[in-house]
């Protein structure tokens, strides 16, 4: 049907999620294409959500989360004033994109990242400035600074990055804010940061007490295995926050997910224990792929990123074969999520097999 619509929609591309696992007889699937956390949800946060939040779904939820919000601003050492909530940290991203960049803005991002970012800004009716990763898969940082100019609304940084893992370092991130105008954001977007093991790993937070400009998003998605439940978290200078809370979808943060995530920031430590674990079955994986002759960036992300170039989708064919779903970008390369440890030991099998085929 012809309807009348925004030209810009019909530029955009559809966000593609992560396939499921495909199905094949006696093998056991595994999804390693949307770098989800593998582990059940805790019992203790099963309990806090049908204890307290279930039986009050006729209510609308705490439109500003206050309680988690409060928490936060506690955990982070900062006020209540300079955290919002968000559907997961992609809505956060959204909101900030929303209010600051609009039609003849910019937003200047390293490109490849978040496959999120290029589909908000367009809908912004804002341009993307994608800055092409070094060949190592980090930000360029001196030509994200060479790309800002009078029209640049916004910098994203992602660390780690999504796909290539790679982390961001302090001495990058400080260039970066040197050279930057005050009134610009940046935003970091850490959605995987407990996962960073980099020895000099940026922490958004220290250079978020030294520079007006900063806006730090995060999530309980990843490390805290709320995937499902959509919340996420930005922290920024108060008026931002303000802001941002102006094109924020209203009431869009459920009561489950609030009472989800504070049973989850009860629970830190044993969460601690899990993000551990999946550090650990990462470096198990990296040691083994390594053995096997496969170069790619050491990773900082619960995934790790295989630049394989032409033959990707020739290379993809077999994960399929073997029950795994993992994210491939064709011509580029494949990102592969750590997850159960039976799906690691077979993506160690796979990636054998590709050695022996000549990858
Ligand atoms: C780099 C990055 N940022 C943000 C997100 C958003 O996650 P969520 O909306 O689940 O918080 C993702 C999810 O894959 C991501 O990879």
């Amino acid at each position: 049907m012809a309807y009348l619509h925004r030209a810009i929609i019909d530029t955009i591309p559809s966000y593609k999620q992560g396939k499921p696992a495909p199905k094949t007889p006696g093998l056991t699937a595994y999804k390693i294409s949307s770098n989800e956390n593998p582990y059940e949800p805790l019992a203790s946060v099963k309990q806090a959500i049908v204890d307290k939040a279930v039986g009050r779904m006729n209510r609308y939820p705490d439109m500003r989360g206050t309680a988690v919000v409060e928490r936060l601003a506690d955990q982070f050492g900062v006020k209540p004033e300079n955290v919002v909530l968000g559907c997961g940290s992609t809505e956060v991203i959204t909101q900030l994109v929303n209010l600051v960049a609009g039609p003849g803005d910019e937003v200047v991002y390293p490109w490849r990242s978040f496959e999120a970012y290029p589909i908000i800004v367009a809908n912004a009716g804002a341009t993307s400035v994608k800055v092409p990763n070094r060949p190592d898969g980090s930000h360029d940082i001196d030509a994200m600074i060479a790309a800002v100019n009078e029209r640049t609304r916004l910098i994203i940084v992602n660390n780690p990055n999504n796909p290539t893992s790679t982390s961001l370092s302090d001495a990058d991130a400080r260039k970066l804010m040197a050279a930057v105008p005050k009134d610009v954001l940046v935003l970091f977007d850490e959605a995987y940061i407990q996962f960073n093991t980099a020895a000099d790993t940026n922490v958004a937070m220290d250079l978020f007490r030294e520079y007006p400009n900063i806006v730090v998003a995060q999530t309980f998605s990843k490390a805290y295995g709320l995937a499902g439940l959509r919340i996420g978290y930005g922290i920024a200078p108060a008026d931002v926050i303000d802001g941002m809370r102006k094109v924020a979808i209203p009431f869009g943060v459920t009561e489950i997910a609030q009472t989800a995530a504070l049973a989850s920031m009860d629970a830190y430590d044993e969460l601690d224990e899990r993000v551990k674990a999946l550090v650990a079955e990462r470096a198990r994986v990296v040691a083994a792929l390594r053995a096997q002759g496969w170069e790619f960036p050491e990773p900082y992300a619960n995934f790790f990123w295989l630049p394989i170039g032409e033959r990707t989708d020739e290379a993809a064919e077999h994960f399929v074969k073997a029950a795994l779903s993992v994210r491939v970008f064709s011509g580029e390369g494949i990102r592969i999520s750590i997850g159960e440890h039976e799906a690691n030991d077979r993506v160690i099998s796979v990636c054998a097999d590709l050695k022996r085929l000549g990858f």
